[in-house]
């Protein structure tokens, strides 16, 4: 039988990481000397959720997201930034389970609401229970 588990990510999965990234920014090149800057801090941060899905010990996907206090929503938004699962692992569950568990943690940290920047994985989250709200909007450096 599949043993699947979750966990925070730890410094031994950043090989594995840097791997699932390049698989989940399609419109992003990553530079591999920030990636390991930013990973150094993001497992070192106490405020972030950064859950790694294993599958019979094998890490093949990961979330990352935030904690977002606010005045409007009465209380903190968890802001789930990123969601990739293995291109050979996906439709098997593992998206699903990460982001359960990520939502239990938010439930239980007090969290009032999830958002979820995506244009690609709508229909993935509305089959989670997610629907469509704001539109996202961006500016980049000059
Ligand atoms: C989105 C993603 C994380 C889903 O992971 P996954 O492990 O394949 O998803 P699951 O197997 O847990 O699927 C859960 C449900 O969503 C459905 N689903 C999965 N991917 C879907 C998609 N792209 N579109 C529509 N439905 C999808 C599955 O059929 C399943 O439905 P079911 O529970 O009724 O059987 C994965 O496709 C991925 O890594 N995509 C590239 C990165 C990306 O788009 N990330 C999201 C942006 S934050």
């Amino acid at each position: 039988m599949n043993v699947i588990e979750t966990r925070r990510a730890g410094s031994e999965d950043i090989s594995q990481i840097w791997l699932l990234l390049n698989q989940f920014a399609a419109s992003y090149s990553p530079d591999e000397r920030v990636f390991k800057s930013t990973f150094q801090r993001l497992i070192e941060s106490e405020s972030v959720t950064f859950l790694v899905i294993e599958l019979d010990g094998s890490v093949l996907g990961y979330l990352l997201g935030f904690d977002l206090l606010t005045m409007f929503a009465n209380g903190t938004i968890f802001s789930l930034v990123e969601l990739v699962v293995d291109e050979s692992y996906r439709g098997q569950g593992l998206g699903k389970r990460l982001v359960s568990d990520a939502l239990v943690q938010a439930w239980a940290r007090g969290c009032v609401e999830v958002v979820v920047p995506t244009r690609r994985a709508a229909t993935f989250y509305e089959s989670l229970g997610f629907s469509k709200s704001a539109e996202y909007l961006k500016l980049k450096r000059p």
